[in-house]
């Protein structure tokens, strides 16, 4: 296993079973993707049940709980149905995430400031179960407290908006997530970040003091066409570490 920094990283495997999906039968197994990203230096697995089940299956989150050491970070919609779920195997971690049948992936932040009295009881419920629970939004300050003032102790904060920026833009939203990332620590909330993170796009969000993890997946499944996915994930961990080295080296605490 690679030397591992203060900046955790979570392989998201949705979308080897996306590829296994595409012809039904079992090949390829997210769960052998599981188990070399722990080899390769994943410090924890992502997996997003979706509603309609189009990548990762129950069966998939069975045996990730039973058959992985890693811990397990739970994807899911606001509904009973993924809270009862979430409940019977408690995950180590639940992100909460908003999600759109019709979506191709998840495509923005949880509207937490606009559903606060939908949103405590299940923080609360999946707390009490001793799952960490995280809400996936957007770099908005407004989120970010509203998160707060219902009892989550993490965010992720998405970085699609970032991924996606060109030119000047990009420098926009970086400085968005930037802000939102100290206003995180400010207020007392662990910040995690992720969704569209590539090897041109991470060592910037990697170098941010207050995010403690990362949450990579589509780009290191895709990469692994070409190199595999030990190398694919190596490779990321790597200019994760150096970015986040570097930025504590010229900022030292
Ligand atoms: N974090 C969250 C909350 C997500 O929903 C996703 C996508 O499922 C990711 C991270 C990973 O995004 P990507 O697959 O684009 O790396």
């Amino acid at each position: 296993m690679t030397a591992k920094g203060a900046l955790r990283l979570g392989v998201n495997i949705d979308h080897v079973a996306t590829i296994r999906n595409a012809r039904g039968g079992i090949h390829p197994d997210p769960v052998r993707a599981a188990r070399l990203a722990e080899q390769a230096g994943a410090d924890g697995i992502t997996a997003h049940l979706r509603e309609d089940r189009r990548h990762i299956s129950d069966h998939d989150i069975e045996r990730l709980v039973s058959e992985i050491a890693l811990p397990l970070n739970f994807e899911m919609a606001a509904t009973d149905e993924m809270l009862a779920i979430a409940l019977r195997h408690r995950p180590h971690a639940a992100c909460i995430v908003p999600e759109k049948r019709e979506e191709r992936t998840t495509e923005g932040g949880l509207e937490v400031a606009g559903a606060m009295e939908a949103l405590r009881p299940m923080v609360g419920r999946l707390g009490d179960a001793g799952i960490r629970v995280s809400l996936f939004i957007e770099a908005d300050l407004r989120q970010l407290d509203a998160a707060r003032a219902i009892g989550a102790p993490v965010v992720e904060l998405h970085t699609g908006a970032y991924c996606d920026a060109v030119g000047a833009d990009r420098g926009r939203e970086l400085a968005r997530i930037q802000a939102a990332a100290a206003h995180a620590a400010a207020i007392g909330l662990e910040c995690h970040a992720g969704h569209g993170l590539a090897f041109d796009t991470v060592g910037a969000v990697a170098a941010i003091p207050s995010i403690v993890e990362l949450n990579i997946g589509h780009f290191l499944v895709g990469e692994a066409i070409f190199v595999g996915l030990e190398q694919s994930i190596c490779m990321m961990r790597t200019l994760m570490d150096q970015a986040r080295a570097t930025a504590t080296a010229n900022h030292p605490a």
